[in-house]
């Protein structure tokens, strides 16, 4: 789907333009040139970067829980490992 008329630059450019680092609109119109004319795609960008936040932070949050599990497991495996030779 193309989100810049003006410059004929589609949704997954703006994403990829996004995942390369860009975090604000003026980001992504110097990555990509999307929002770089008449301004009428900046809400859908912008739409597009928070989209991309909420991934990124629900990836962050499931990256933590990860962690925290295998911390708990390893922490179990201690236990247990402690508890076989005393
Ligand atoms: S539609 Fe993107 S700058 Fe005009």
């Amino acid at each position: 789907m193309i989100v810049c008329l003006c410059n004929g630059v589609s949704e997954s450019r703006v994403q990829a333009a996004i995942h390369e680092g860009a975090s604000t609109r003026q980001q992504v119109t110097k990555s990509c040139h999307a929002g770089g004319d008449c301004g009428a795609c900046h809400g859908s960008i912008r739409e597009l970067l928070a989209e991309a936040r909420v991934t990124e932070r629900r990836d962050l949050s499931r990256g933590a829980r990860t962690q925290q599990r295998k911390d708990r497991d390893s922490g179990l495996l201690d236990i247990h490992l402690r508890g076989a030779s005393a």
